[in-house]
């Protein structure tokens, strides 16, 4: 087993990173993302720097990593090059001042363009094991991320041995590897459960420079529980699918869900949860949040294909406690299958993921404060939203305490637009913009889901823009953001008291 190897310390293995080097990473959010070694890495890079030598490296991941990856390496200064998501603070402000070059990327789209070398060669990568045999047999742990892809690419493997994972995580993985265009099979999923794959990622054994053991928990926090406005949301979610089974536009069986990342999408399914009219169903998504684990406990949630677990410490612990109760009933993917465009449109997946702004037109900002702050990136919304069978962008009428309202004349940075936007929902309310014209999409999105305080100087807005297809004033289209960065509020003589709980 990962005896073979030589065994490293953190800081042994820390040391073989050279400055300018690109390092790939396996997992996906802090789940199956190492540990050891990045923090290892980033001791290493500020002591090199209090002694004035230069020490980034380039980093590419499966999305977010957790607290000992971006936060350690952020704030040791160790990143000079990052893609493809964040979530975290230091990185972020990193990459709101220009210090290190931020690319935001569809997830399904790294592995290929890592395989196609689009970005450059990978020389190391750093991949979290809960074993690995002398053959090269390598069984990923929580998160698979673009693992599979990256240990094929990169020149040096840096094998973190986590014995907090007991070795049956491994049977949740299914790994499949897409061939290189054009000689590309279509992926055989048929049911969001089908096992496509192998259990264990491969690798040439030869690239294996060294094991370093580690027993660190994914060190995922819990969610706080859904608020009053989240619940809304939840509520009118629920009701539109429940009145699409009725009016024969879903199956009564269901159809696959996928359920983007935060508070509001945890929100939601715990909506769906607590409707015994909601029917059971199957999950497609790249992330599994905790309440999912209850669904499955309770039967609500048949099972789940994702690409990671990420889960809170303490949810993961009764997970694997329980783990004969979950074998069968999720399968962990790589990225690109996970994500894949081609399977979420087989399957007909019903899309659902929160924006930070919409605007009157159904255009959606995923990433982007005021058009130039980037929050954690766009991850895999773009992968599903474009592809679903119905998709859905969830988010609260207005951010700030009331000072900022997240239905906007124009958004200010676009990640997902009109065309395939296809329902907004707030806590307001739900627009279903299916077969609207744009001057009937903005009606629907200012009266069912911006907040009263804002809707007549939505409509005023459209109202009074000169006439045209999408009806715009581009002297005045981000007139709310500007008021906002001037001012402090969107709207300056609105009285806030109305937004208190
Ligand atoms: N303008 C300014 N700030 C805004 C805002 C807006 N339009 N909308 C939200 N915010 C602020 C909130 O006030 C909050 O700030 P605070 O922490 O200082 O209070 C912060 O943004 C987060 O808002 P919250 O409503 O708690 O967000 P969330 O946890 O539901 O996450 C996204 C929302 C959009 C940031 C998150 O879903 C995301 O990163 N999405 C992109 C990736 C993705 O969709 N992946 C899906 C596939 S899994």
């Amino acid at each position: 087993m990962g005896s073979s190897f030589p065994a490293l310390t953190a800081e042994e293995a820390a040391e073989l990173i050279p400055h300018g080097a690109m390092v790939g990473t396996s997992g996906f959010t802090p789940a199956g993302s190492p540990k050891v070694v990045p923090a290892a890495l980033a001791k290493r890079a500020k002591a090199l720097h209090d002694k004035g030598e230069k020490f980034q490296i380039r980093l590419l991941t499966g999305a977010s990593t957790g607290a000992l990856c971006d936060d350690a390496l952020a704030e040791a200064d160790a990143i000079s090059w990052r893609a493809p998501y964040m979530t975290s603070g230091p990185l972020r402000k990193l990459a709101n001042s220009g210090r290190v070059d931020f690319i935001d990327m569809h997830l399904s789209h790294v592995a290929q363009v890592t395989a196609g070398g689009f970005l450059g060669k990978m020389d190391v990568v750093i991949v979290e094991a809960s074993d690995v045999t002398s053959d090269g047999r390598v069984y990923l742990t929580t998160g698979i991320g673009n693992a599979p892809t990256f240990l094929d690419q990169a020149e040096r493997v840096i094998i973190e041995l986590n014995s907090f994972h007991p070795p049956r995580v491994a049977e949740l993985a299914d790994i499949y590897m897409l061939a290189a265009p054009p000689l590309r099979d279509p992926i055989p999923i048929q049911d969001p459960l089908d096992r496509i794959g192998t259990t264990y990622a491969q690798v040439d054994p030869k690239k294996i420079v060294g094991v370093v053991p580690s027993n660190l928990p994914d060190g995922g926090r819990p969610f706080s529980a859904p608020d009053a406005t989240s619940h809304a949301i939840g509520e009118h979610v629920c009701r539109f699918l429940l009145d699409e089974i009725a009016a024969g536009r879903i199956p009564r069986k269901f159809l696959p869900l996928q359920s983007g990342v935060g508070n509001v999408c945890n929100a939601v399914m715990a909506s769906f949860a607590a409707n015994p009219d909601f029917p059971k169903f199957k999950i497609y998504t790249e992330v599994l949040q905790d309440t999912v684990i209850d669904m499955i406990v309770r039967g609500n949630v048949l099972g789940a294909s994702t690409c990671s677990l990420t889960l809170s410490d303490e949810k993961l612990r009764f997970f694997y406690d329980h783990f004969d109760d979950f074998a069968d009933r999720i399968v962990l993917r790589p990225q690109e299958i996970s994500n894949s465009p081609e399977v979420s449109r087989r399957l007909g997946v019903i899309a659902t993921n929160t924006a930070i702004e919409v605007d009157v037109y159904g255009h959606v900002n995923s990433s982007h404060f005021f058009g130039t702050q980037m929050m954690n990136g766009l991850g895999g919304s773009g992968d599903f939203e474009r592809n679903a069978y119905l998709s859905l962008f969830m988010c609260p009428s207005v951010a700030k305490g009331g000072r900022v309202s997240t239905i906007v004349p124009m958004c200010t940075h676009v990640d997902h637009n009109e065309h395939s936007v296809q329902v907004i929902v707030t806590e307001q309310g739900l627009a279903d913009l299916r077969g609207l014209a744009p001057t009937a999409r903005a009606r629907a999105i200012i009266d069912n889901c911006a907040h009263p305080a804002y809707r007549d100087y939505l409509h005023h807005y459209i109202e009074s823009a000169p006439m045209g297809h999408l009806r715009h004033d581009m002297r005045r289209c981000f007139e709310l953001c500007n008021n906002f960065l001037e001012t402090g509020s969107m709207l300056p003589d609105l009285d806030l008291k109305q937004f208190e709980a």
